[in-house]
């Protein structure tokens, strides 16, 4: 598909204006992705033609709903490469994906003096699960350091793994540099030196921008937000690899998550729906059903091709604007961009931007050790997707020159 063509399937592009009568160029989808239409339609359908519960009823508009539910599972499935179905756990999104790990596995199997190796290039999501099981167990947490140029440091990965490092869990793509980290080899490495450590992949920022396949990267877990791959919000996915799925234990219970409740006690649901409890969010999981088709129409070959002429060019615009300093930039990456304007607070410079019409996040993007690490407190973020133009790039590098002048 041509850009063009791509950027017919989103309404947003032809509808909306900024206060200063430009179209929005929509910088900001780290944060989150934009929606082609097709998958509003399929929201918008689920609530206006079906609106039935799931899991629960013989009516043919349950059964549908139903099966549309876990025809997500399975594209999901598909998406990842993965065994079976059951091994997708559908959440509320990778926050929720993370948590799952750490209440329904860490908090049962780890023992004191046990070990978890992070990175410093951690989204909070990944680094505060593991702090509040520090509450309740003496473990400890390792973390690969971060380089100035925004990768890891990983001439120091064997010194940070032992015997006792029972999990590594790391982010595939920053959301905050777009920086992609080497996975495989990370992997390969941790298991040379501890062949059972469970690898926990972060794959939020990752899984819109490449085709993934859980089983040749060799992973326990992946988790996922909708959100992030032009679906809805509050929804996302956990792939648990069998054997590891089934050391999980129940995090929260009630509806759909048990097979027999009696006031003496509950015995429960095989998996996945043991760690499903409640109506979920069904609208938005077949919506995420919709992203996925929509994903693999348009293609990881276009999505990659456009987002490297995409990084190319605005590379090198900020490179040529005086007094805007790249950070933790380096080749490797997704179209992320964090930066700075000499003497501007980052929270000033998204609002001169947005007073052009670009819009980007700023503040510390929800990954404080993450900034520390890179020595800023905070950095105006550009993220690119591949329905992004070059065009786009044109005027948010003017803007940029304009807001130079204004804000220092
Ligand atoms: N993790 C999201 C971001 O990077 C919210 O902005």
């Amino acid at each position: 598909m041509e850009t063009s063509d791509i950027r017919a399937e989103f309404p947003f592009f032809r509808k909306v204006k900024s206060e200063c009568g430009q179209p929005i160029v929509y910088f900001d989808n780290a944060a989150t992705s934009l929606k082609p239409k097709c998958v509003v339609d399929k929201v918008s359908q689920y609530y206006l033609e079906t609106s039935a519960n799931v899991h629960r009823g013989v009516h043919q508009l349950s059964e549908s709903a139903t099966r549309e539910f876990e025809g997500t599972r399975t594209e999901i499935q598909s998406l990842l490469g993965a065994n079976h179905a059951e091994e997708i756990v559908l959440t509320s999104g990778a926050t929720h994906g993370l948590n799952l790990v750490a209440l329904g596995w860490a908090r049962q199997h780890l023992k004191s003096g046990d070990e978890i190796l992070l990175t410093e290039m951690e989204h909070h999501a990944n680094i505060v699960p593991w702090h509040l099981l520090q509450r309740e167990k003496d473990i400890q947490l390792r973390f690969v350091p971060v380089q100035k140029d925004g990768t890891l440091d990983l001439s120091r990965l064997e010194s940070l793994v032992s015997r006792n490092t029972r999990l590594a869990s790391f982010v595939m793509t920053s959301n905050v540099l777009g920086t992609i980290n080497p996975t495989r080899e990370i992997i390969s490495r941790l298991k040379a030196i501890n062949p059972g450590i469970h690898i926990v992949l972060d794959g939020a920022q990752a899984a819109a921008h490449e085709k993934l396949d859980v089983c040749e990267l060799g992973c326990s877990a992946l988790t996922l937000s909708a959100h992030k791959m032009c679906g809805p919000t509050g929804v996302g996915a956990l792939y648990l690899r069998q054997d590891f799925r089934d050391e999980f234990s129940p995090v929260m219970g009630g509806g759909d998550m048990i097979n027999k409740v009696t006031l003496e006690g509950s015995t429960f649901a095989p998996f996945p729906s043991i760690l499903e409890p409640g109506t979920p969010n069904i609208a938005g999981v077949i919506g995420f059903g919709e992203a996925i088709r929509f994903l693999k129409r348009v293609g990881f070959s276009t999505v990659q091709k456009q987002e490297q002429k995409l990084l190319e060019k605005t590379s090198q615009m900020l490179a040529e604007i005086k007094g805007l300093r790249l950070v933790g930039h380096n080749t490797h990456k997704s179209p992320v961009f964090s930066f700075e304007i000499e003497g501007a607070h980052s929270h000033d410079v998204a609002t001169v931007l947005d007073k052009y019409g670009i819009a980007v996040r700023s503040g510390h993007h929800c990954a404080q050790p993450l900034m520390k690490a890179l020595g800023v407190v905070s950095t105006a973020r550009a993220s690119l997707n591949f329905y992004n133009s070059e065009e786009e790039v044109d005027r948010f590098a003017e803007a940029l020159i304009k807001t130079r002048e204004l804000v220092q």
